[in-house]
């Protein structure tokens, strides 16, 4: 008898390009444990912020992160980062004062390399758990975190679209300068790697979107 594949899905992308969305999607009807490194990001953010670092203070910065020790949770088919045991409440990581630092604290090699690790390590507790793989979502999961995927993505969609979809969800975020930082940045940027599928979401439903992703997936598990 073989045993089925275990399937590493990522999926990249700028702000309100479709990621979470289509993984959470993806994570339901394949099984997968879902990763959403966004909110690491954030979480690590609000935590930086509630101990007043400054992103331009590096020695604080890397204080801190040598001070946080992280876990993860798994709620339902969802992994959440813990800090300090407790899952930071999206109340709290979807915030404006989090939507304009986190793009800072990103570009911050130490804060990269703090979860590098951390990431990688989620396929460890999607196996421990008997999903069927992972779907995770980030900005540079195909590039860095898992270049050797099964299948890596990369939404993308017309600003003036993203900016549409953002505003219909409520919450102030300027996702035009996020993005700016997040693909100007040194270290990990968001650019779509070679050799990833790219997707322009910008006139497809989430319906469409999901579809071009999960037949290929369908395809690998029934092999
Ligand atoms: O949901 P949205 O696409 O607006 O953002 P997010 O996925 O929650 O990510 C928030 C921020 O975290 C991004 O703007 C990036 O600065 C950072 N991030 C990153 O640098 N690398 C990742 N793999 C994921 C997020
Ligand atoms: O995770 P990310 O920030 O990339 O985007 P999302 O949270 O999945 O999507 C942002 C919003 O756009 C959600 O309300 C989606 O339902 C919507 N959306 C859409 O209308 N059409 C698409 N093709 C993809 C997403």
């Amino acid at each position: 008898m073989s045993i089925p594949p275990f399937i590493i899905v990522a999926i990249d992308g700028g702000a309100a390009s479709g990621k979470s969305s289509s993984s959470r999607t993806l994570s339901d009807r394949f099984n997968l444990l879902h990763v959403d490194t966004g909110s690491f990001y954030r979480a690590l953010t609000a935590e930086l912020l509630r101990r007043e670092v400054k992103p331009a203070d590096l020695p604080a910065v890397q204080a801190a992160l040598a001070d946080i020790a992280l876990g993860t949770r798994v709620e339902g088919r969802s992994a959440q980062m813990e800090i300090a045991g407790r899952v930071v409440p999206d109340a709290e990581i979807r915030t404006r004062h989090v939507n304009d630092h986190v793009s800072h604290f990103a570009a911050i090699p130490e804060v990269r390399t703090a979860l590098l690790e951390y990431q990688r390590s989620q396929a460890a507790v999607a196996r421990a758990r008997d999903f069927r793989g992972l779907v995770m979502e980030g900005r540079d999961i195909g590039s860095v975190i898992f270049p050797d995927a099964t299948f890596r993505f990369f939404l993308h969609a017309h600003p003036e679209e993203r900016a549409r979809r953002r505003a219909s969800e409520g919450g102030q975020d300027s996702i035009s300068e996020r993005d700016r930082l997040d693909t100007s940045r040194k270290t990990a940027p968001l650019a779509c790697p070679p050799g990833a599928i790219s997707i322009d979401t910008t006139h497809l439903t989430l319906a469409e979107v999901v579809e071009t992703m999960a037949k290929p997936i369908a395809e690998k598990l029934a092999s």
